[in-house]
């Protein structure tokens, strides 16, 4: 069931500390805990999906919400400017140095819901690990604003709710008291629904570890 009450605390203001976006960032990328084996796998299909397409330096990329800059070490291996954006500059403070230096146009604080970039401004944007934090008005409202300002490729990720991990979540927190997951997953066809009444084309979805997480990577495409 989605949890509709929680987003300002869990989510908006809840990456808005030093320690906090710190203690993201060890998490999933230091530690070792099953979010950075997720956030390993993760990248290496986001690499796959990219140069799927061919790019240029004339392109420019958009990582919103950018976090710790999770996404920045891969992007040494494209050509593209990019913008990383978050609502919290704590987080940013720590994402600045994962990005190419020569090709990083800017950290820009905004709401993922109305960012202020210009419409049609961006040939890729990625979107990590924020729709299934966030209700359906929230996810409406961010897939709306990305498809205003992209131009062609839209990559997301989002948990997906199923039986199979519904199942997965009652056993994970019986065995690990401490087990939180995604607060707002959606069935997969609710996702690819809310993608295609946005403006996209769905062109693939690749689940990030079968079966065991319950991520999926959406690749969309912007319709003309
Ligand atoms: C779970 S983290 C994901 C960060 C990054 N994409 C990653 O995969 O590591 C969620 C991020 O969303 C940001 N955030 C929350 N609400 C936001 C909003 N309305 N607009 C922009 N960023 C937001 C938080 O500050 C936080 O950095």
């Amino acid at each position: 069931m989605q949890r509709f009450d929680n987003y300002e605390t869990d989510t908006l203001n809840a990456y808005r500390s030093r320690q906090r976006a710190a203690e993201y960032k060890s998490y999933h990328t230091k530690d070792w805990s099953w979010a950075r084996i997720c956030t390993w796998r993760e990248q290496r299909l986001l690499h796959h999906e990219l140069a799927r397409y061919s790019w240029s330096a004339d392109d420019r990329l958009l990582d919103i919400p950018c976090g710790t800059g999770i996404l920045g070490k891969l992007l040494h291996s494209f050509p593209f400017h990019i913008i990383a954006s978050d609502i919290s500059p704590e987080m940013m403070d720590l994402a600045r140095v994962e990005y190419p230096a020569d090709r990083l146009l800017g950290c820009v604080q905004a709401d993922i819901t109305k960012t202020g970039f210009s419409r049609c401004s961006f040939a890729c944007i990625v979107v990590l690990g924020f729709l299934h934090r966030v209700p359906l008005d929230i996810k409406r409202a961010a897939l709306h604003e990305i498809s205003t300002l992209a131009k062609r490729v839209v990559i997301i990720t989002c948990s997906v709710d199923s039986p199979l991990q519904r199942l997965k979540k009652k056993f994970l927190t019986i065995v690990r008291r401490r087990h939180v997951s995604a607060p707002c997953p959606v069935p997969l066809q609710d996702i690819i629904i809310e993608c295609e009444a946005a403006g996209f084309k769905v062109v693939r979805t690749v689940m990030v570890v079968p079966f065991l997480s319950a991520e999926v990577m959406l690749v969309l495409e912007k319709r003309l």
